[in-house]
């Protein structure tokens, strides 16, 4: 473990870490997403380590992190207008760009699409591990393969000690969930996963951007094809109840412990029920979301309820994270 203060650090700190990177070992780094778990993405022998250390499926793809128009270039074959404005606004910071791949980029990383996703990550330490390295770094999540993304170095070690040479420790992430991927190959361009860029920032930019349901990008980003975000222990997601009754009615009845992570600081839930307040707006929802769904496995409880948050700004991401981290949903109707 390596700890540097994002906010005050000398890159020289970062050498060791960059030399792993060039050496085709794999690193541990904060973006202002999520932990990621980063390679040289022009060597393949390196991007094979990734895979075997999250016990990720073979067929999903990775995203590349760039610094820097030069090294964009490198990587992808075409870079349509509409890349260009959305690199102007957005960039450095959590949206993933999916555009025609170049040869530089190695095959392990884009599976056989001619496609690759790419992104500017918005953390001194993330930009300052590409500088020094002087390579396009690929990087899933610093998580075990269907675990809640890590938004901390604890969480990373929680599911990689042992298998990785090193974690840099750069504090909490700020945004707490992973980029927004769109595809640019696809016309009009297409929303892949909600992220830590609004779909309503977006449509100022592309007013056609095609949003597709959730069952839909299933199909679509290889990688939302998989159990994704589940604590270990048994979580139901609560959807379309009017009244904060009717839910006291159903946990009152459990006679498991149980908890309710709320999304609603105004509910005066039972003072029999054990809570967790998800947080006070919807930004600091998503900051905490994949902490506290970690958590749920820490807390003397056998089973987890949590409450829906409406489906706009960032409660697009958060609901989808949501739904996949659940082992089912409970609405009135299925009562
Ligand atoms: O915020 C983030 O995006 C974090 C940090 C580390 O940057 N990374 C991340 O990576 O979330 P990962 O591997 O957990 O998610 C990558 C997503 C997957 O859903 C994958 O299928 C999709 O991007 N993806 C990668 N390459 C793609 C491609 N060429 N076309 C479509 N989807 C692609
Ligand atoms: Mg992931």
């Amino acid at each position: 473990m390596l700890t540097v203060n994002p906010g005050s650090f000398n890159p020289d700190e970062l050498q060791e870490a960059a030399e792993l990177i060039r050496k085709g070992e794999i690193v541990a780094f904060p973006t202002e997403t999520v932990y990621g778990l980063g390679a040289d993405a022009t060597n393949a022998k390196a991007i094979e380590k990734i895979f075997m250390a999250k016990e990720r499926p073979s067929d999903n793809p990775l995203i590349v992190h760039v610094v820097g128009m030069d090294m964009l270039k490198k990587c992808v074959d075409d870079l349509p207008e509409i890349a260009k404005q959305l690199i102007d606004k957005f960039w450095p910071g959590p949206l993933t760009l999916v555009l025609k791949r170049s040869e530089y980029i190695s095959d392990m990383v884009t599976k056989g699409l001619d496609t690759v996703a790419i992104r500017s990550p918005n953390h001194p330490v993330a930009q300052a591990l590409i500088t020094l390295s002087q390579r396009p770094i690929a990087a899933p999540s610093a998580n075990l393969s269907g675990r809640p993304s890590p938004t901390s170095a604890s969480h990373v070690i929680e599911d990689l000690e042992g298998r990785i040479p090193l974690v840099i420790d750069g504090g909490a992430t700020q945004v707490g969930v992973e980029s927004t991927v769109i595809s640019l190959v696809s016309h009009p361009p297409t929303l892949l996963r909600p992220g830590g860029i609004t779909k309503e920032q977006l449509l100022k930019i592309i007013p056609n951007l095609e949003v597709k349901v959730d069952r839909e990008l299933e199909r679509l980003s290889p990688g939302t094809r998989y159990p994704h975000y589940a604590p270990r222990k048994e979580l139901i997601l609560l959807v379309g109840f009017e009244k904060e009754e009717q839910v006291d009615k159903i946990l009152l009845a459990e006679n498991q412990r149980i908890v309710l992570l709320c999304s609603n600081p105004l509910h005066s839930h039972d003072p029999e029920i054990h809570t967790v307040l998800l947080g006070k707006s919807l930004e600091e929802i998503q900051r905490n979301l994949f902490s506290n769904l970690r958590n749920i496995d820490h807390l003397p409880v056998t089973k987890a309820y949590v409450e829906e948050v409406e489906s706009h700004a960032e409660g697009l991401a958060i609901m989808n994270r949501l739904k996949k981290a659940a082992s089912r949903m409970l609405s009135p109707n299925s009562q």
